[in-house]
């Protein structure tokens, strides 16, 4: 497949304005498609954090929520349209007249905003999901689009299950869509079924045989079903799609959805193939990863490409050998570029306030104010006196764990446990309660249950255990435990996260994360919010 600038044509965008053709517009779907996975749902101070992670990476486009599906997603798409400048802010929206006044009202707030709305093209998407006829369906798209650009100039079109409808009814919504007044035609495939030759050829055929192609940006959402989601997106870009529709980590329904910072990767590395140019600050790749893993709990996998514990690991002597005499013998980018350390190994308990502090900065966290760094710090000589060696991601952790923990408001002070094969386990807790500081101490089965009834003692709650994940950090046996803790409290979940070198008060940091969390959600349901 060859990949030729020319191969799309220069667009005058609403958005971005006339278009070199060389440009990629990155689509960020990570707060929609991708908190919409189970077990990936986040509050709204937590998209807000990962908005501004994600304007800081460069996206151009967020999806920042689908409003009309609850309260609390049309609160969060409003308040990142409020608070996020730099990338256009997105809302989602079915063909319904109901959810594009919804999306519309959402993303009143941005300075660019853009409405997205979609509706199913497929053969069994249309009889078996909308029950509707193709030529309801085709009405249904001029009507949706039509209603969306009164309210916003910058409208994107979706066919879901776009991989798998007739070509020529497909031909005839995006001639619709477009006619509407659509900017950006997307046809997802949405169910991972496509092979990366067949969506190429997809593209091609709609480019060239629908009337107004010329003025709309293609786009591509690939979902990972088969594992081809990022070669089909790759393939999709060959093809003149100048909009591809990713998340970190590549998060999203099912098996995911493709992967940014292996889109973006491919397009760098492989730049004598693959001609385009985006503005993603691949350096802030890395840091944006580990605070999505921090905010949902969920870490990638070793072997994650670009952002896995592995990814520039060399483990055979053969390599080490041949990586140590020249580098790019194994390496195809260098860590760096993604926002690894090559030196991984940082500071210690000697390491002083200036030195953290041009550490934060080199992590890129350059905006860290005097109160969160005295408190990171704190947190740092802590961990520096109990932990051999501070790697980068323990900064990192301890860093998005303060920034998490900006609004709580119960606060973890302290944790003493007794514990081991003969006594029954105890702890005694501290913690602060809207600035009051409470204790209390309890037993239990074991150390974790010890701890967790101490913290219900000094603040009740009906909220029951569905989940505790505990990872590692770094390696070594002084690595920091990460802890997950999922609580249920009337039907309502949420997940709790706690870092530390003690895996019990990480547990401790975690359930009171959780608690926190309940109580952002009873006091948005209960206006008069509970107290301990
Ligand atoms: O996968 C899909 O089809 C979608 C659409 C709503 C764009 O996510
Ligand atoms: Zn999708």
């Amino acid at each position: 497949m060859t990949h030729t600038a020319e191969s799309a044509p220069a667009v005058d965008h609403p958005s971005f304005g006339p278009m070199a053709p060389d440009r990629i517009i990155i689509f960020d779907t990570t707060l929609r498609d991708g908190e919409q996975s189970p077990g990936f749902s986040m509050n709204l101070e937590e998209k807000l954090r990962m908005a501004e992670a994600l304007a800081e990476l460069g996206a151009d486009v967020l999806e920042a929520g689908f409003p009309i599906a609850s309260p609390g997603d049309f609160e969060s798409v409003h308040a990142i349209a409020e608070a996020i400048r730099g990338p256009v802010i997105c809302g989602l929206s079915r063909a319904a007249p109901g959810d594009i006044l919804r999306a519309a009202e959402a993303i009143r707030p941005a300075a660019r905003g853009r409405i997205h709305t979609f509706i199913s093209t497929s053969p069994l998407h249309m009889k078996y999901k909308l029950r509707m006829e193709p030529g309801a369906v085709l009405e249904a798209v001029t009507a949706s689009v039509s209603l969306a650009r009164n309210h916003t100039a910058d409208v994107e079109w979706s066919a879901e299950d776009g991989s798998r409808s007739e070509h020529d009814f497909l031909c005839r919504c995006v001639e619709a869509a477009i006619a509407a007044g659509a900017t950006t035609i997307n046809i997802p495939d949405t169910v991972g079924y496509a092979l990366p030759a067949e969506l190429a050829a997809l593209f091609t055929m709609l480019r060239t045989r629908v009337p107004g192609a010329e003025k709309v940006i293609f786009s591509t959402h690939n979902h990972n079903d088969l594992g081809l989601a990022v070669a089909n997106t790759m393939a999709a870009i060959a093809a003149g799609v100048r909009q591809v529709e990713c998340t970190i980590n590549g998060i999203g329904e099912r098996a995911g959805n493709a992967a940014l910072e292996e889109i973006v990767m491919a397009v760098r590395t492989r730049h004598d193939a693959v001609p385009y140019e985006n503005r993603v600050a691949t350096q802030n790749i890395l840091r944006t990863s580990r605070l999505l893993s921090t905010i949902t709990g969920f870490d990638v996998q070793p072997n994650k490409a670009i952002v896995g514990r592995n990814a520039f690991a060399h483990e055979s002597g053969i390599h080490q050998d041949g990586f140590l005499k020249n580098a790019a013998t194994y390496e195809i980018m260098t860590p760096e570029s993604v926002g690894w350390s090559r030196s991984n190994l940082v500071m210690g308990k000697h390491s002083g306030r200036a030195a953290f502090r041009d550490k934060l900065r080199a992590l890129g966290y350059d905006d860290v104010g005097e109160n969160r760094l005295n408190d990171a710090f704190r947190r740092f000589k802590d961990l520096a006196d109990r932990k051999k060696v501070v790697y980068d991601e323990d900064i990192i952790a301890l860093v998005d764990d303060e920034v998490l923990r900006d609004h709580e408001r119960i606060r973890f002070v302290s944790l003493e446990v007794w514990a081991g094969s003969k006594a029954k386990p105890r702890a005694v807790i501290e913690v602060e309660v809207d600035g009051a500081r409470h204790a209390a101490e309890a037993h239990g089965d074991g150390p974790v249950d010890a701890t967790f009834n101490a913290i219900h003692q000094v603040f009740a709650h009906e909220a029951s255990l569905r989940l505790f994940s505990v990872g590692a950090i770094t390696e070594g046996t002084d690595a920091q435990a990460r802890v997950t803790v999922r609580l249920e409290e009337n039907g309502k979940m949420v997940d709790g996260q706690g870092a530390d070198t003690d895996t019990i008060v990480a547990a401790a940091r975690a359930y009171i994360h959780a608690l926190n969390k309940l109580l952002v959600k009873r006091a948005r349901t209960e206006p008069a919010a509970l107290s301990a």
